[in-house]
């Protein structure tokens, strides 16, 4: 049975999203827009309107005046145990940034909506699960990336150290012990430390800027994560991490991808004319290739402008830039059906998650330079399966860098290898957006569907890795070490005695 065949009564939705996270946002977009189309009213709380009405669809916001815009070099310095610092920092600062807009305080204050679901992120922005008690609605949490270990707790899902990476660390699944032990103390801080300097400010936020009516009443903010009902995560095992999940957390990632629509003419011709094929670079929404070092923006630019394919890269070059004729730059391109065209060879890219799934659902091979967050873990996986080669950033060379994208163009493997993980990664039984659309509708028919909740959720750390048990175990197995050293003692006291 396909999601279309289900009949769900049309409900008010309320996607409550509102930090200016462009790709998190952009990531789950598609499914507001679905639900909408199946006639369900959803209304949507972000920083990003859309720029053309849709029936069905009604947008609140922005919360911002302006997006600051983050220079990427800010950020390429986080490792394991700065990320999550930096993670708490963002949370802090944009919450009181976006949460103190006139828009805000109205949203929150009025009490003339009513909504039968409410879907949130609760990416640095834990307390927007208050809205499920505000509405008395089922909540529904969307996860821009794999779980990592400061949520996994919330849905009690294992978040094992010893092979499931966090996303930030700079590492894989097949951990060697420096590995295990980093993401081991990055693991423990988002389950411990959290709670004390991170969720305490949370509560802060929500308290400060959640006084609507019957607020008073709401339950502890821990209570009402757990109580959480169904998480919809941007990631996929066939090009991720393959690990264990409860049925209420469903992996959809791939749901922004589109069949190829027609391309620009300028860009089709561009396109179709490369004999030698085409190279696409896009470092994604944050990376601005001006804000890099002069240094390294040379080697990037001296070793494109050699190449003998033609190349696209995403970027405004600054005025006195002079770049060569086989290069077209612009402020956006259609990536998607870019990738999709069959003269594209090579995409040169920072590893984001949107553009790994894209390119493995079109087959194309990358070169990757991460910068930050989870694209280091995602272009060492493409690494590993033999889909792309990573360079890293503070080492790059032009040598590095031309050998890297020669490479990748030269041998065939890594054609091959893109190829065998796009037909895994579309061989689903059903598209990623239908499988998003039957579930959250699930969880409408079902009011909330609580028996997708881990049976576990009310254990506390000693019960559910049974220390208690565990204690009285080794306390037996002692007394019973104890008791035979006694006899044995005894027996040979005995016989030495009766000699
Ligand atoms: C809007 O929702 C109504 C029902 O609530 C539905 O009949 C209609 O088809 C929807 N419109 C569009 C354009 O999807
Ligand atoms: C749909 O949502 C909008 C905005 O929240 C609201 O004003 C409108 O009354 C809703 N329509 C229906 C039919 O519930
Ligand atoms: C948990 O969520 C359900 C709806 O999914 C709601 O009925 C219930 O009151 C919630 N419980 C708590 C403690 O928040």
């Amino acid at each position: 049975m396909t999601a279309c065949t289900v009949v769900t009564r049309a409900a008010n939705i309320l996607v409550f999203m509102p930090l200016p996270i462009k790709s998190h946002f952009h990531g789950f977009q598609p499914l507001f827009e679905e639900l909408a189309h199946r006639g369900h009213n959803v209304t949507v709380a972000s920083s990003f309107p859309l720029d053309r009405p849709l029936v069905n669809y009604t947008d609140v916001g922005p919360f911002i005046d302006k997006t600051r815009k983050r220079n990427v070099m800010e950020l390429v310095h986080m490792d394991f145990i700065t990320s999550v610092q930096l993670k708490w920092d963002i949370g802090i600062k944009m919450s009181d940034l976006v949460m103190s807009h006139e828009n805000m305080k109205k949203f929150v204050q009025s009490s003339s909506d009513s909504f039968d679901l409410v879907m949130i992120e609760t990416f640095c922005q834990e307390y927007t699960v208050t809205m499920g008690h505000k509405f008395n609605a089922p909540v529904i949490n969307l996860a821009p990336a794999m779980p990592w270990v400061s949520n996994s707790q919330w849905m009690h899902v294992p978040a094992t150290f010893s092979y499931i990476p966090d996303t930030c660390l700079k590492s894989r699944s097949d951990m060697g012990f420096v590995d295990r032990l980093k993401n081991t103390i990055t693991g423990l801080m988002q389950s411990y430390a959290d709670k004390y300097f991170y969720l305490p400010k949370m509560k802060e936020a929500m308290n400060t800027y959640f006084k609507y009516e019957g607020w008073e009443s709401r339950p502890p903010l821990e209570h009402m994560l757990k109580n959480v009902s169904l998480t919809l995560v941007n990631s996929n095992f066939a090009i991720g991490v393959a690990r264990p999940y409860l049925p209420g957390i469903v992996e959809v990632g791939g749901m922004h991808i589109k069949p190829p629509s027609a391309l620009p003419e300028n860009l089709q011709t561009f396109l179709d004319v490369a004999d030698e094929g085409v190279i696409y670079v896009s470092f994604g929404s944050i990376v601005n290739l001006n804000d890099l070092p002069k240094e390294k923006l040379d080697i990037f630019l001296n070793v494109i402008q050699k190449l003998k394919q033609k190349v696209i890269i995403k970027w405004i070059p600054n005025v006195n830039v002079k770049l060569s004729k086989n290069i077209m730059t612009g402020a956006w391109f259609p990536q998607n059906d870019i990738l999709a065209h069959p003269n594209v060879r090579l995409f040169i890219t920072h590893g984001g998650l949107h553009s790994i799934e894209e390119t493995v659902n079109y087959a194309i091979p990358i070169v990757g330079v991460p910068f930050f967050a989870d694209q280091y873990l995602n272009m060492k996986i493409a690494e590993d399966k033999g889909y792309g080669k990573l360079v890293n950033f503070f080492e790059i060379t032009e040598e590095s860098f031309e050998n890297a994208i020669k490479e990748v163009l030269s041998n065939v493997m890594y054609k091959e290898v893109a190829k065998i993980q796009s037909q895994v990664f579309k061989d689903q039984p059903m598209r990623p957006l239908d499988r998003a659309v039957y579930w959250v509708e699930y969880v409408i028919r079902n009011g909330g569907a609580e028996h997708l909740l881990s049976d576990s959720i009310e254990l506390n750390d000693v019960q559910y890795f049974l220390l208690d048990i565990s204690l009285i175990v080794l306390v037996l197995i002692g007394l019973i070490i104890c008791l035979c050293y006694l006899i044995v003692a005894k027996m040979s006291s005995k016989k030495l005695n009766t000699d």
